[in-house]
């Protein structure tokens, strides 16, 4: 029962992180504004069990929040005249957005009410029943998530807005997969021991996110003086994403059954195929055998000019792959 309980909630995190990884990290952050909902304590907690230490909510105040989303909101209006922003209000906006959006969310579906019913009813057969019913859901929760991105895009730069209208495809991709024929994915996902394969492999999988994102969380942190960073999907993360995707599926595969694995696997294709990184795949792929071809010891070409950090990660994609 226990270890169900909490392989459920390691899928959820596992979400949540590449959420988070590949989308908002204003969007975490202003989840941190509400410290006794339970289940964003809940997910805080499992958010915390993928995080260095000096991440978790415990670390970052309100007061750190404020700050940081005042620092972005006003670095993206810089170009405009000052009396024109005020980045207090665009702030206080986003924060209080965050807290309509948890607000509708926790509405739509309590994790700790959804996880005792997936509790109940998996012995039973019936998960698809479960997820039915909330995947009907998924129109109001899409809604809730379009208003809060609507706050959120004046703080954004204009290169983060586009990368936004990608992320939110993401995001609605994601949501489309885990509610495909109206859950079927998830609740196969989760009857085939998909959470007591990521129960199993919870180290293995903290490792690939450190690997692969690592370099964007100093382990330093000093919150007064760290910034957000920018939210963008280029090449460089589309290829720490795919890095990370072989990581874990490499480690699921070796659960005794492999439907989980392969669960993983189409949700990754699901997302690249929706972003632009899967050209960027195809091409580090390409670039990669070339290179082998020619038996250069050089790294692929496109590494020259994207600079050293993406030479070793495509180095590390390389290895990866092979
Ligand atoms: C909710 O948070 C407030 C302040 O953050 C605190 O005073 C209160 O005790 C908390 N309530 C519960 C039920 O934890
Ligand atoms: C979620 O449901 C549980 C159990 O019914 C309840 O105690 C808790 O307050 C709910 N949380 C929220 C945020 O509504
Ligand atoms: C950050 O959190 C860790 C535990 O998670 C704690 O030991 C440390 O003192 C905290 N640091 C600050 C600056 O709050
Ligand atoms: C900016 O907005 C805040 C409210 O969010 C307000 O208190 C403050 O006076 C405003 N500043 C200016 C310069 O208008
Ligand atoms: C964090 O940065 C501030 C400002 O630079 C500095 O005063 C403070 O000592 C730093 N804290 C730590 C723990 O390094
Ligand atoms: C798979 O399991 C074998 C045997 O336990 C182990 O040697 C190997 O390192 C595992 N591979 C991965 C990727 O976890």
């Amino acid at each position: 029962m226990e270890t169900t309980l909490n392989g459920s909630r390691r899928l959820l995190a596992l979400c949540v992180a590449l959420i988070g990884c590949c989308c908002c990290c204003s969007l975490a952050a202003a989840e941190l504004q509400l410290p006794n909902a339970s289940n964003i304590k809940d997910l805080n907690e499992l958010g915390a069990h993928y995080l260095p230490a000096g991440y978790g909510p415990a670390n970052v105040s309100l007061a750190d929040l404020q700050r940081l989303l005042e620092q972005k909101c006003a670095k993206a209006n810089a170009a405009l005249p000052a009396s024109e922003v005020n980045a207090t209000k665009l702030s206080d906006d986003i924060q209080q957005a965050g807290g309509r959006l948890m607000e509708c969310l926790n509405g739509l579906a309590n994790i700790t009410v959804v996880l005792d019913e997936v509790e109940r009813a998996r012995p039973l057969g019936d998960l698809d029943v479960v997820f039915e019913k909330y995947c009907l859901r998924l129109p109001q929760a899409r809604q809730c998530l379009t208003d809060f991105n609507a706050v959120l895009l004046p703080c954004l730069t204009r290169e983060e807005r586009q990368h936004n209208a990608v992320m939110q495809r993401i995001i609605g991709k994601l949501l489309d997969f885990v509610c495909y024929k109206n859950g079927d994915q998830i609740a196969l996902f989760i009857a085939e021991q998909g959470p007591e394969c990521l129960e199993q492999h919870k180290d293995n999988v903290g490792r690939c996110l450190e690997k692969s994102f690592g370099h964007y969380m100093p382990s330093q942190l000093n919150i007064s003086t760290v910034e957000l960073p920018e939210l963008v999907l280029g090449s460089r993360q589309c290829t720490e994403l795919h890095d990370f995707e072989n990581c874990v599926v490499r480690h699921l595969e070796n659960c005794t059954n492999i439907t989980p694995s392969n669960i993983v696997e189409s949700m990754f294709r699901y997302v690249r195929k929706e972003s632009n990184c899967q050209q960027v795949v195809d091409r580090v792929t390409r670039d990669h055998s070339e290179a082998l071809t020619q038996r250069a010891g050089a790294a692929p070409s496109w590494a020259h000019s994207a600079g050293a950090a993406a030479a070793t990660i495509t180095l590390a994609l390389g290895l990866a792959v092979m």
